[in-house]
């Protein structure tokens, strides 16, 4: 008999504790919506962990230069990444011709101004990653061994330096190879 009993006061317990945990209060219960929580607020000293850009201030990139050295081999393989990465945007000829950046506003920047011969290597690199049409794709999707090779080729565009011979075209690499 006290076990039955006790075995319905233990009954009754449970279907008390099942209804008061669910019913209407999960609707009404308070909860963050969508866009409602603030954005974490980061520890100081805490750093990016991929990208190169985090190494990069504007203030910074002024006084940095191209890591590696002006040669053929550098020129040739920026020539390259640049058919990789900008051509379609740029142009063959970096005027900012390509035919997909026609549709950008602003169109593409003409590579081969005196504005772009007066950047530093280190501007023209952040410029590269950063702006309209270039962020965020480029800086997640350029190889980091790319990058300075190509800085190389946009500042060559402008400045001409070294002879324009010394680098191949795409017409030259083609009939090269036939
Ligand atoms: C999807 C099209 C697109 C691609 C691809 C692209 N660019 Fe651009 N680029 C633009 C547009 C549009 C501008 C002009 C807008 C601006 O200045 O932000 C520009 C501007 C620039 C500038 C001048 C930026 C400034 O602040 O004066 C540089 C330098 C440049 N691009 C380099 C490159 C290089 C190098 C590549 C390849 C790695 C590249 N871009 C690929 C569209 C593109």
């Amino acid at each position: 008999m006290i076990t039955r009993t006790s075995f319905r006061v233990v009954t009754i317990c449970l279907c008390a504790i099942c209804c008061a945990s669910c019913g209407p209060r999960m609707r009404t219960q308070p909860s963050i919506q969508p866009y409602e929580r603030a954005m974490p607020q980061m520890p100081t000293g805490t750093v990016p962990t991929r990208g190169d850009l985090s190494a990069f201030t504007l203030e910074q990139s002024r006084l940095t230069d191209n890591p590696l050295p002006l040669s053929e081999k550098n020129l040739r393989n920026g020539r390259i990444y640049y058919n990789y990465y900008c051509v379609m945007c740029h142009g063959e000829d970096g005027r900012g011709n390509g035919p997909v950046g026609q549709g950008f506003v602003p169109k593409p920047t003409d590579l081969t101004t005196s504005g772009i011969a007066q950047l530093n290597a280190g501007q023209v690199y952040l410029r590269m990653l950063t702006g309209t049409g270039h962020e965020p794709v480029m800086d997640q999707t350029m190889l980091r061994d790319h990058r300075w090779p190509l800085v190389m080729y946009v500042q060559q565009l402008s400045k001409r330096v070294p002879e324009e011979s010394s680098v191949r075209t795409r017409e030259e690499a083609i009939e090269e190879r036939q």
